[in-house]
């Protein structure tokens, strides 16, 4: 009965630490435009962004990306072309309303 109860502990935290946490916002950019909606939306937990806390890895990080079509189509469809090397596992943003896509398209492509 233990060593059940401890293996399931053991992989219960192994599993723990392979879900990238969510950063979190500072007060200073909760009112930023852009930034505000990558927290919210926590593109951190799997790309780097030139944000705090933002060091995800699961993605490729995101800077030069100088391509307004194509950083909407990553967001509404991030099948369509996967990044070489990266895992086809980032989810769709398609459902989110127009004003929040532009946003965050403005915002990728200044990084
Ligand atoms: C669950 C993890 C995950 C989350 C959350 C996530 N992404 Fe991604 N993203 C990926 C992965 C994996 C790829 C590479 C595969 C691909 O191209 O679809 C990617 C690719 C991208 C690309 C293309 C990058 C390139 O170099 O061509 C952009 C742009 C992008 N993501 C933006 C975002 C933004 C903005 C957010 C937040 C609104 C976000 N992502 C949230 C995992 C994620």
């Amino acid at each position: 009965m233990l060593p059940w109860l401890a293996i399931g502990l053991a992989g219960y935290i192994w599993f723990k630490r392979m879900e990238p946490a969510a950063p979190v916002c500072p007060p200073s950019l909760s009112g930023v435009p852009g930034a505000r909606l990558m927290y919210r939306y926590e593109c951190g937990r799997c790309h780097r962004v030139a944000l705090p806390g933002m060091e995800g890895t699961m993605g490729p990080p995101l800077r030069g990306l100088r391509d307004r079509a194509y950083i909407e189509e990553s967001l509404r469809y991030p099948g369509r072309r996967v990044v070489p090397g990266y895992i086809n596992g980032m989810p769709s943003f398609n459902e989110l309303p127009a004003a929040e896509i532009k946003e965050l398209v403005e915002y990728v492509y200044q990084l």
